[in-house]
């Protein structure tokens, strides 16, 4: 077989659709394996390479039996990390949508590679397989002008970086103002209450101490705020539900004007771990708007589970808003918000759904399937 050529950048692979139906993805692999020019892989539901064909191998600069045994997390070039992580999650859920890996060589070279994933019709265990067929797209240690999608991302990034800068000088700012002032405070009694002591007044001196306390205590839930803001470990040792629960009360608490219910219908060990960190961010950047753009003087967060499904749903009775004109318009004239939850949705296998009207609210909602439970 003659070795992969760089200067080829479309690999000939037969189209899934070539392969007769087979019964598991390894017996597609045995078929397409007897087909020379295809590129393609099986692998297992952590993404180990279980068998490769020899055009996929030299595909990357590696032998056949290099290949079989590395796994897409180890293969994915710097960034590709993630991608790797949801592009797995969807195959574990059945999606058999294609999608792009950046993937390195043997020799450090990139390589963008289409993954077509063959529909896995019978295999529904726990340790499911999956058959992959590859084709590049295209080097990309050369320089090629940027795709429409390409530029997108390179918007959305530097977007990032204001967004950065933004949560930088508000965690300065809550600092400052939020916990400073308390601090000083709480100095400001405990010196009071050194002095009464000192001149023997003992009720004064308890009065102070306990206002002392008071203030730390304050100074105890603002840290408490901000870390929270910063990366919700409660997510980590409490659970999803908690932490929407506290989320909506601190928001409502920073929001009075706005009636904010919270309906979690979905028992916490139902949702998928990697589900928990991007629903939370979701609803973060979906609450943002509602207090921001939308007006309202109600609004609610419903996460619950119905008929296999995950659903969220975040909505307001606010002024409403043009959804469609603003997800499927100029990309550049949106902001990051609803483009983050859109991504967030699709990187995890969800489904997205904006339903808004002038004048009559906004719901946003996303799905995503579970396992039937056991
Ligand atoms: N709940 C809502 N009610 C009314 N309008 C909304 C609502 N959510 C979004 N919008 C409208 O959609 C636009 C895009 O929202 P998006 O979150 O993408 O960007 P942004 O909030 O303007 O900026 P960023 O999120 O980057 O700070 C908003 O500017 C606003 O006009
Ligand atoms: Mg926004």
């Amino acid at each position: 077989m003659p070795p992969y050529s760089t200067d080829s950048p479309v690999l000939t692979a037969a189209p899934p659709d070539d392969v007769a139906h087979p019964q598991s993805a390894h017996a597609a692999f045995i078929e397409v394996r007897g087909k020379n020019d295809v590129a393609a892989v099986l692998i297992n539901a952590q993404g180990q390479i279980l068998e490769a064909t020899e055009v996929a191998a030299s595909m990357l600069g590696y032998s056949m039996s290099d290949l079989v045994g590395r796994s897409l997390q180890d293969l994915g070039a710097t960034g590709w990390r993630w991608s790797i992580t949801n592009a797995l999650m969807r195959l574990g859920s059945a999606c058999a949508k294609p999608f792009n890996l950046q993937l390195l060589g043997r020799s450090g070279r990139r390589a963008l590679i289409e993954m077509i994933p063959r529909p896995n019709l019978r295999e529904r265990g726990v340790d499911r397989h999956h058959l992959l067929v590859w084709r590049e797209q295209r080097t990309c240690d050369r320089q090629v002008p940027l795709s429409a999608g390409e530029a997108e991302l390179r918007r959305l990034a530097f977007a990032l970086l204001d967004t950065q800068d933004d949560q930088r000088s508000r965690i300065a700012s809550d600092l400052h103002d939020g916990i400073g002032p308390l601090v000083i405070a709480a100095k400001f009694f405990a010196e009071g209450a050194a002095a009464r002591l000192n001149g023997g007044d003992m009720q004064q001196a308890t009065t102070m101490l306990e206002t002392t306390v008071a203030r730390l205590r304050d100074v105890l839930s603002e840290l408490h705020r901000i870390t929270v803001q910063l990366r919700p470990s409660s997510l980590n040792d409490l659970g999803l539900l908690p932490t929407i629960t506290w989320y909506c009360r601190d928001f409502g608490q920073l929001k009075p004007q706005l009636k904010l219910g919270c309906d979690l219908r979905v028992a916490e060990e139902r949702i998928p771990a990697e589900l928990k960190l991007q629903i939370f961010r979701i609803i973060e950047e979906a609450m943002r708007n509602v207090g921001t753009h939308s007006g309202a003087t109600e609004a609610s967060v419903i996460l619950a589970e119905d008929r296999h499904e995950l659903e969220l749903r975040i909505e307001d009775n606010g002024c409403g808003f043009d959804a469609a004109g603003v997800l499927e318009g100029d990309p550049g004239g949106m902001g990051i918000g609803l483009h983050s939850i859109a991504k967030r949705i699709d990187g995890t296998g969800g489904r997205l759904e904006v339903c808004s009207h002038r004048g009559r609210g906004t719901a946003l909602t996303a799905r995503w399937s579970l396992q039937p439970a056991s």
